[in-house]
């Protein structure tokens, strides 16, 4: 295990406040979400300096506008390419891995958690799989996870597969643990999130444990896990380093267990 490079092996109990030190290239969740956000904070400085140059008191409306948009983007970006590392590599660390465990990430994208948590099972090993939309995040791709895993130095304990989260091509109890970051929302369709959640159960094994952040539908995921029949079911605040670009688009964890046979 190789977190927080320089700074000495994180203690379980305590959380790491910091992102930990990472050598690969991870993009931008939903990089059209920021670019708009941009377009529209331009348009309204653009409107505030025609305004100031007219004289027209609104001007000080349409700078505050575009300030605000400025603000939500350095949020955003903040959520995407630092605070998301910094709370995996918490959540992680509270889930108290042997290092011996069979790991699945659900829509890893470029590998953020699915190589963190490699980083964690050195006995184990990490599988992620996704569709690789570079809508969801850009330069989404296989080749640039694999690549990743090799700068993170876990390029041996992982694998990828092509595959969608609603059937996992894997059998029932497969895993010691199911990951899943800011993926299962991206399932526009509330039936499909629910089958993706069942699916999640379905391939986990006696006394595996489920992770999952998101920002929509996180009660929904929470309370299909207790129908499926998981324990320890709970639904918890990511805090403000997981705000895309506001309080209003807040990541929350759910955690979740499945019982000893
Ligand atoms: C916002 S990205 C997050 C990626 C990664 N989990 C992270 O936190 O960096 C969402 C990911 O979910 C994937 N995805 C979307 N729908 C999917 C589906 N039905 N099955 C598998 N992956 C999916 C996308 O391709 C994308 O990689």
């Amino acid at each position: 295990m190789q977190i927080g490079r320089g700074r000495g092996t994180p203690i379980p109990s305590m959380p790491v406040m910091s992102a930990p030190a990472r050598r690969g290239e991870y993009g931008v969740d939903a990089p059209y979400v920021p670019a708009y956000m941009a377009l529209g904070a331009l348009a309204l400085l653009l409107t505030a300096a025609l305004s100031a140059a007219l004289e027209w008191s609104a001007w000080s409306f349409f700078l505050s506008g575009a300030l605000y948009l400025v603000a939500s983007i350095a949020l955003y970006l903040y959520a995407s390419r630092v605070g998301k590392f910094a709370i995996w590599s918490e959540i992680l660390d509270q889930l108290r891995l042997r290092g011996d465990e069979r790991v699945l990430d659900l829509g890893c994208g470029r590998g953020a958690v699915l190589l963190l948590a490699a980083q964690r099972v050195p006995r184990g090993g990490a599988v992620g799989i996704d569709l690789w939309k570079t809508a969801d995040q850009s330069g989404n791709s296989e080749d640039a996870t694999l690549r990743n895993a090799a700068l993170e130095g876990v390029r041996d304990r992982i694998e990828l597969r092509t595959a969608d989260m609603r059937a996992l091509p894997f059998a029932d109890g497969e895993f010691d643990v199911v990951l899943s970051s800011l993926a299962i929302h991206n399932i526009t369709d509330a039936a499909g999130r629910l089958t993706a959640i069942d699916e999640a159960v379905r391939v986990l094994g006696p006394d595996g444990r489920i992770a999952i952040a998101d920002i929509a539908a996180t009660d929904a995921y929470a309370e299909r896990l207790r129908r499926a029949g998981c324990v320890d079911v709970s639904v918890r605040s990511l805090g403000w380093r997981a705000w895309y670009g506001g309080p209003w688009v807040a990541g929350r964890l759910v955690r979740a267990k499945k019982p000893a046979r």
